[in-house]
């Protein structure tokens, strides 16, 4: 059967993993996180005490990023240099950083190379903020995913009290907006939606609904691919 890349781009909190997951299980395809590879960059200079772009840039060569299935839990899980660090890139530290670290060129483009050679075989699912506009600009179903703030950062107060963190729901909403801001208004590939993905909003539809209506089009693309393929 033909493959094709899928490309997941949108804002933060509005389930682009959860999204990207069930259509590659549903497909048979790789998913890719490429979130997790700028997290373990970061992670990485923060062990290395090398959060100056200046510092960091000699350092780049020596991180290797590669994704291993855990036969546990069938995901695939981001190793630095061997090692799985899966848990520690969601860390709070991460996530404070990582916005700093993703906006250095040097390293948009190693990874940027890195996740077009996962998907030279196709068969790939990946979800960023630069997936259909520059890693997979050729990619044959493009997704860019909107929900409004409120519900984003109600879904994220609700994430967070569960794991048993005391926020409130006020600075939640905040750094919602914070994070929109800096992904859309960098100078390097800000979030953008691609001339040809379609924009779903997802602020009133369920993960059931939104799945079932995304995995219907993408196994008509495929058809239509089968039908004239390039
Ligand atoms: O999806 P996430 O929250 O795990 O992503 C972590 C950070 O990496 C986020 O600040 C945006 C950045 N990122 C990026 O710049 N380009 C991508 N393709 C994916 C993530």
């Amino acid at each position: 059967m033909q493959k094709i890349n899928i490309a997941i781009d949108g804002y933060s909190s509005t389930g682009k993993s959860t999204l990207a997951r069930q259509l590659a299980a549903a497909l048979g395809y790789v998913y890719i996180d490429s979130g997790a590879m700028y997290r373990a960059v970061t992670l990485y200079a923060l062990q290395h005490d090398l959060l100056e772009p200046e510092k960091l840039l000699g350092k780049l060569a020596s991180i290797e990023l590669r994704f291993d299935l855990n036969p546990e839990n069938h995901k695939s899980e981001i190793h630095l240099n061997g090692k799985n660090v899966e848990k520690q890139i969601r860390s709070l530290e991460v996530s404070r950083k990582v916005s700093e670290i993703s906006a250095i060129a040097e390293v948009r483009h190693k990874l940027v190379a890195l996740q077009r050679s996962m998907g030279k075989e196709k068969g790939v699912v990946m979800d960023g903020r630069d997936i259909g506009t520059v890693v997979f600009p050729d990619a044959d179903l493009k997704i860019f995913m909107t929900a409004s703030p409120e519900i984003r950062a109600n879904r994220r107060y609700k994430e967070l009290l569960e794991k048993g963190d005391s926020v409130s729901y006020e600075a939640v909403l905040q750094n919602v907006r914070h994070r929109d801001n800096l992904d859309s208004t960098r100078e390097m590939s800000p979030l953008k939606k691609a001339d040809d993905a379609i924009e779903v909003d997802n602020s009133d539809m369920s993960l059931k609904e939104q799945f079932e209506r995304i995995h219907a089009h993408a196994l008509r693309v495929i058809a239509q691919k089968e039908k004239a393929p390039s």
